[in-house]
């Protein structure tokens, strides 16, 4: 994990600390947080070794966002290589997720931290393409990354297991630093 700090107009966005995980393990099992994640409830030594191990990774650049100080979610970003042949130009694509506590849900900090972390991505990091995947019924998910211009590739039919609604569709999202350049110029 890198050590850069990113500001917006409320939030600061910081390397994970290892001090964060308690904090983090505040929200991150509440059933209105697991519903719409791949990997629903964590098991907290499980979960602590994870994010030191994402500390640890290079190619890891989660940030912590911060509102006065206090960690009030998470936005993963990973780094690694796409698709292609030899001579393939390494870690030039990139993962985003996130997580947040719902006690400070539904004011725009999700967006808000979610448009740092991918400007840093495109400027700083060198990505040239951003990918994220949701569950199509995850509507505050898929508004984030529309309003952040991300541009749906695919709509997988039933193509994502939900552990209480069985076979539903999935998306999958990307961008290309040279599309976020035209929409943020
Ligand atoms: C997804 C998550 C980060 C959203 O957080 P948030 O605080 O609601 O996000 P924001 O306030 O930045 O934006 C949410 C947007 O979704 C919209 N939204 C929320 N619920 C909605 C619904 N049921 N239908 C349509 N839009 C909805 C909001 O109106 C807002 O859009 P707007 O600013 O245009 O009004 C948060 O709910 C979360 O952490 N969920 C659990 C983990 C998760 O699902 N992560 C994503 C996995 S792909």
């Amino acid at each position: 994990m890198q050590g850069s700090t990113l500001h917006t107009d409320r939030l600061e966005l910081r390397p994970v600390r290892d001090e964060d995980v308690d904090r983090i393990l505040e929200y991150r099992n509440l059933p209105q947080v697991t519903y719409w994640l791949l990997r629903t409830e964590v098991e907290p030594a499980a979960f602590r070794a994870a994010w030191r191990r994402a500390i640890a990774d290079p190619d890891d650049h989660s940030m912590a966002v911060t509102l006065d100080g206090v960690v009030i979610g998470t936005v993963s970003l990973d780094l690694r290589d796409g698709m292609g042949q030899p001579g393939l130009p390494s870690r030039t694509e990139a993962e985003v997720g996130y997580i947040f506590d719902p006690a400070h849900g539904g004011r725009g900090y999700a967006t808000e931290a979610v448009a740092a972390v991918v400007t840093h991505a495109f400027e700083q990091l060198g990505a040239r393409r951003i990918t994220a995947g949701c569950f199509a019924d995850n509507l505050s998910s898929v508004r984030i990354l529309e309003k952040i211009g991300m541009r749906r590739e695919q709509h997988g039919v039933r193509d994502s297991w939900h552990a209480e609604r069985g076979w539903v569709d999935g998306y999958t999202y990307a961008l290309l630093a040279e599309e976020w350049r035209g929409t943020s110029a």
